[in-house]
């Protein structure tokens, strides 16, 4: 379903990762992990086609994604992507409701039952005729995991979709996308600090700099260093 060959991402000369592989199937679910500032949303969004990648191949269904034309891309998330943002990137003028039919809307196949049931499922049944500002970030998060999968896509990748949420809603989260997965046949990409979030995939990787390696990072999660915003640090 999703192939990663020897992808490489630079940022004004300034390598982000380098030499990335990855194989999804369809029907499988990947967690990666890896410290913050290493490039997981920069990958995710090179998947999308949201932004470019310097040499490499992303391959859906065999069609090298990187290299379609700019209408043809869009067209191609339109269709098979569901993508929850890290910063969720909800419409701030539409309703709850209308942003997470918004997809189903962009395909021509308004349905106001199904969206009525995603929102039941993610925890926001009655908040569809609310304003995004007037929700928590937790909720936000639910709107956004609401919108990626409302349209039942074949390729699901997911920024962090549980990082403002209590263990609880996370673990409800979870069981949406696995369910997504199992259910639809759905490849999923999940990206996350969370080690629970993590143990629900079927494979966990970690990107570095020079790759993707299997298996989980050996440091925890709260002794990673920041390469953002401290780039000059030594391990712990
Ligand atoms: N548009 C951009 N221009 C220049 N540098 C960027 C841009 N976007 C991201 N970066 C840099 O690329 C690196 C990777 O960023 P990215 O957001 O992909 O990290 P991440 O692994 O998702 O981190 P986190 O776990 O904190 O979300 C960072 O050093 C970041 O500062
Ligand atoms: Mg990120």
């Amino acid at each position: 379903m999703l192939q990663l060959r020897d992808l490489s991402k630079c940022y004004g000369g300034v390598p982000v990762f380098s030499q990335v592989d990855l194989q999804v199937a369809a029907g499988e679910f990947v967690a990666i992990l890896g410290e913050s500032g290493v490039g997981k949303s920069t990958l995710l969004n090179c998947i999308a086609g949201l932004d470019s990648v310097n040499s490499g191949r992303v391959l859906v269904h065999g069609t090298n994604v990187t290299v379609l034309p700019e209408t043809q891309q869009a067209l191609f998330r339109r269709a098979h992507l569901g993508f929850v943002f890290q910063a969720f990137h909800v419409l701030p003028l539409l309703s709850v409701a209308h942003n997470v039919g918004l997809p189903l809307l962009l395909q021509g196949r308004p349905d106001d039952a199904r969206v009525q049931s995603v929102l039941a499922a993610v925890g926001l049944e009655g908040l569809g005729a609310r304003l995004p500002e007037t929700l928590s970030g937790g909720q936000l998060q639910r709107v956004a995991i609401a919108r990626a999968l409302v349209h039942r896509p074949q390729l699901i990748l997911a920024d962090e979709p549980t990082g403002n949420l209590d263990p609880s809603t996370a673990e409800r989260v979870m069981d949406l996308l696995c369910a997504q997965v199992r259910r639809e046949g759905a490849a999923c990409v999940l990206v996350t600090h969370s080690r629970a979030a993590a143990a629900r995939a079927d494979r966990v990787l970690t990107l570095t700099a020079t790759g993707m390696s299997e298996g989980p990072v050996d440091a925890q999660p709260d002794k990673a260093q920041d390469r953002t915003r401290n780039p000059s640090a030594a391990p712990a």
